[in-house]
């Protein structure tokens, strides 16, 4: 099962959008109302609802038409589009909403572990090119310290397989390329009890990066 058959599935199981995560609402108290933002991977849509319930209009992308359908049909308000496309090549986008929209946020919450570093690359070219100045991108994401990246089945020095694909992240490396794309990183951590869902409290890293 690929990785986007593994979310179709899941999503057909929990379509309804659950509350907002720990990182949206760390994240919100920086936010100006009526920016725009993008969300690469919503899910459930529930990070994108919050965002757009607090006044910022929101674009939130997943590949998972089901659920993208099912949350167009549910939330029919001003300020919010779910689209349904692959975040990491959004330079082919047909979109005319993302090609029309000039971006103020990024929001990432556990989508970057998801692609493999050729797709990261390009996902982060497609940021730079498309956040305004002064915008940020806001990134959430499982660590190589996480607990989870000794289980499953190895497929390299940073990813493995459980149930489905991940990529653990390097703090380091990912502030490298964001600084090398004209980002200044002005908020970042790594640490678990940021992220607990059940009785999975993973490390993972948080990073604010502002557009120069
Ligand atoms: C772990 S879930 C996180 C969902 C949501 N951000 C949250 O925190 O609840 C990862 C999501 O990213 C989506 N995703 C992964 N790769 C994608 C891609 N290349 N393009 C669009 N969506 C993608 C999956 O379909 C899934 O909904």
């Amino acid at each position: 099962m690929d990785d986007k058959e593994y979310w179709t599935e899941y999503y057909a199981k929990n379509s309804k959008p659950t509350d907002a995560s720990s990182f949206a609402e760390f994240i919100l108290p920086k936010l100006t109302e009526n920016k725009n933002l993008i969300e690469l991977g919503c899910g459930n849509g529930r990070d994108s609802i919050y965002f757009a319930q607090n006044s910022i209009n929101v674009i939130a992308i997943d590949q998972v038409q089901t659920e993208v359908d099912y949350l167009n049909e549910h939330h029919k308000e001003e300020n919010i589009l779910f689209v349904c496309d692959d975040f990491t090549n959004l330079a082919n986008t047909e979109s005319e909403d993302i090609k029309n929209t000039n971006f103020d946020y990024v929001y990432s919450r556990f989508t970057f572990h998801s692609i493999n570093e050729r797709k990261e690359d390009r996902t982060l070219d497609w940021i730079e090119s498309n956040l305004c100045k002064g915008g940020c991108f806001l990134l959430e994401a499982r660590s190589m310290n996480d607990p989870m990246f000794k289980q499953g089945r190895a497929l390299s020095e940073t990813e493995n397989f459980t149930n489905h694909y991940r990529r653990y992240m390097d703090l380091a490396k990912i502030i490298s390329k964001l600084e090398s794309r004209n980002f200044e990183i002005v908020y970042k951590i790594e640490d678990n009890n940021l992220a607990v869902y059940k009785d999975d409290n993973p490390y993972v890293i948080r990073i604010v990066a502002k557009k120069l």
